[in-house]
């Protein structure tokens, strides 16, 4: 997927992953006509942008690309940081709707189960998951 992102944005355009597509996955199972064995991992909407908005920040590259080897001491300083730079960026991209930042937009995914549906599900589909 990320190769066929990568060629897409190359060839100028814009995508989304969807993983939303696992909230509903029998009935989106059922519409593709899945085997048995195969599920949804996630969508990809494709399409030509017709917006043109600013890059999205990224964690400084030292905070993320180390040599020889990991080093963690300015984690905090640099997860801190990297937080009031996207608290501005969601407050000015919506207008001041969205006073969140990096870290607590994350949070949810490490300290909830987002679908619990989905062991069931693929037990369901021939997965051998315990
Ligand atoms: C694995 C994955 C699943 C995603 N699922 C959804 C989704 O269900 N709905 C949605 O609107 N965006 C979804 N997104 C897009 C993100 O909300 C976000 O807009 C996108 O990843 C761009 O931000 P980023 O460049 O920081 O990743 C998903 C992104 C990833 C990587």
């Amino acid at each position: 997927a990320q190769n066929v992102a990568v060629a897409a944005e190359s060839e100028g355009l814009g995508l989304c992953y969807i993983g939303g597509i696992r909230n509903n996955p029998a009935e989106v199972s059922s519409l593709l006509r899945l085997p048995e064995d195969v599920y949804p991992v996630f969508g990809m909407c494709l399409g030509y942008p017709d917006q043109n908005p600013e890059v999205k920040p990224r964690l400084p590259v030292e905070s993320i690309l180390m040599e020889d080897y990991y080093r963690d001491d300015q984690a905090e300083q640099q997860v801190s940081g990297f937080d009031s730079t996207m608290n501005e960026y969601y407050r000015e991209r919506s207008g001041g709707n969205k006073d969140t930042n990096w870290s607590e937009q994350l949070k949810p995914l490490f300290t909830t189960k987002l679908r619990p549906h989905m062991q069931g599900f693929l037990q369901g589909k021939g997965f051998g998951l315990k």
